[in-house]
């Protein structure tokens, strides 16, 4: 029976922090059916594919009929009768309707939703779970997780500066058992902070939402906490996503917190210290997205020591980490499908950072839905890292749980990733 597009069709659902999203469904002509959800951020790089949201005075104006009505009127026709096993030439076919650089037409949200769908379906053709179709014959790994234990920037109302304060369980020697260390790490983060009056609810990821008086005593707080949970810094370390273009540009960083700020140079030290004080084994965006200068200065600092992840920096986009792998601006990519609006061109990217030997973190957005086709994404492209957010809210609990599953449909052949999945040949 052939793998056709038979039928294809867009509704509006909703997303973790109550907003609208673009759900796609894709049916087949042999009967096997598909299902992709548009994630979306709340801290976005200018240069990153645009959502299509309504505007106007209804919903804060994030409704998503356009979306909606661009999958099920231009793109349904396009797609139909298509081959869902070509993935390449569904989305050549989406980027060619769209025709703009930021799928400014179409909408990432309305792009990504249907190319997710696309290959849900024809993995589901093949009888296979996603992650074991992407990784054919290859034998791939579950990726280490990255979880975030305090939230910041614009997932908690910008009470710490940082925006994310995660762990990264370097020391387990399986999937099960990094989140078993996670929650531990989590949950003594959250007594820590009750007991010191700090605790101020769960952030947009689930994070703990802080009430620290300084960005650095976030940093305490979290070693405190690893010690708490009786784990030494070479088995649990910290991961930071400074996120710096949401408070900074090139030349002048400023940290609300604290009301102070800093220059490149100045701002490269502030860093530097931090590295060199705490157990931090990853940072993404330490600099602003133009801020080339601070991105390259920092690399060359601790490039060989530590993970440089580029976000906002790099937006999923092969051409700009090209750039970045010439420039020496990092040595590690952060993969958001719905930056950059299909799973072709997210792969393209990833590709580029696995020949240059680079590091690569599949991403959730803050705004997520139960939809678990990102921890798929990661073990079938073997990319070696996840980070979905923290460790609680169905949203991401949905996801983590989705990667105990999978290790335990590769049964004795399970391999996690675990220190390996962070960049082995640094800038
Ligand atoms: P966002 O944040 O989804 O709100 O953009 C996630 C990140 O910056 O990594
Ligand atoms: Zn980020």
């Amino acid at each position: 029976m052939s793998t056709s597009i038979q039928h294809l069709h867009a509704r509006r659902i909703w997303d973790s922090r109550g907003r609208p999203t673009v759900e796609v469904d894709v049916q087949l002509s042999n009967g096997a059916q598909g299902r992709g959800v548009a994630p979306a951020g709340a801290s976005r790089g200018s240069r990153e594919a645009l959502e299509l949201r309504d505007g106007g005075p209804l919903l804060g104006g994030l409704d998503v009929s356009q979306a909606l009505a661009q999958v099920n009127g231009p793109i349904a026709q396009a797609l139909l009768g298509m081959d869902a096993c070509e993935q390449a030439k569904i989305d050549q076919t989406l980027i060619a309707l769209d025709g703009t650089s930021l799928k400014s037409r179409l909408g990432a949200n309305a792009t990504i939703a249907t190319s997710l769908a696309v290959l849900q379906a024809a993995a589901a053709s093949e009888g296979l779970p996603l992650w074991r179709y992407l990784a054919g014959d290859k034998a791939v790994r579950l990726p280490l997780p990255e979880i975030q234990i305090f939230g910041g920037g614009a997932h908690a109302g910008r009470r710490v500066d940082i925006q994310d304060f995660l762990v990264m369980p370097v020391g387990a020697q399986s999937f099960d058992e990094a989140l078993v260390m996670v929650a531990n790490v989590y949950h003594a983060a959250g007594k820590l902070m009750a007991a010191a009056g700090k605790l101020a609810g769960v952030a947009d990821e689930g994070g703990w939402w802080p009430a620290f008086d300084s960005n650095e005593e976030a940093l305490q707080t979290l070693t405190r906490a690893i010690d708490a949970a009786g784990y030494r810094y070479d088995q649990v370390a910290i991961s930071l996503d400074i996120a710096a273009s949401e408070f900074g540009r090139a030349g002048a960083y400023k940290l609300g917190l604290e009301q102070q700020e800093f220059d490149s140079e100045a701002w490269l030290q502030v860093l530097l210290g931090w590295v060199n004080k705490y157990p931090i084994l990853s940072i993404e965006d330490p600099f602003a997205e133009g801020d080339t200068a601070g991105m390259q200065a920092f690399t060359n600092a601790v490039g060989q020591r530590i993970q440089v992840v580029g976000d906002d920096y790099l937006v999923t986009q092969a051409s700009l980490v090209a750039q970045a792998i010439q420039d020496k601006a990092c040595n590690a990519v952060l993969l958001k499908p719905n930056q950059i609006g299909t799973i072709t061109e997210t792969v393209q990217a990833m590709d580029v950072a696995r020949t240059a030997g680079w590091g690569m973190v599949v991403s959730a957005r803050s705004g997520e839905t139960e939809d678990t086709a990102i921890v798929h994404l990661a073990t079938g492209w073997d990319t070696g890292q996840l980070k979905v957010g923290s460790f609680a809210r169905s949203e991401r609990m949905a996801k983590w749980n989705e990667g105990l599953r999978i290790e335990e449909a590769m049964g004795g052949k399970a391999v996690f990733a675990g220190k390996q999945g962070l960049p082995q040949k640094p800038a």
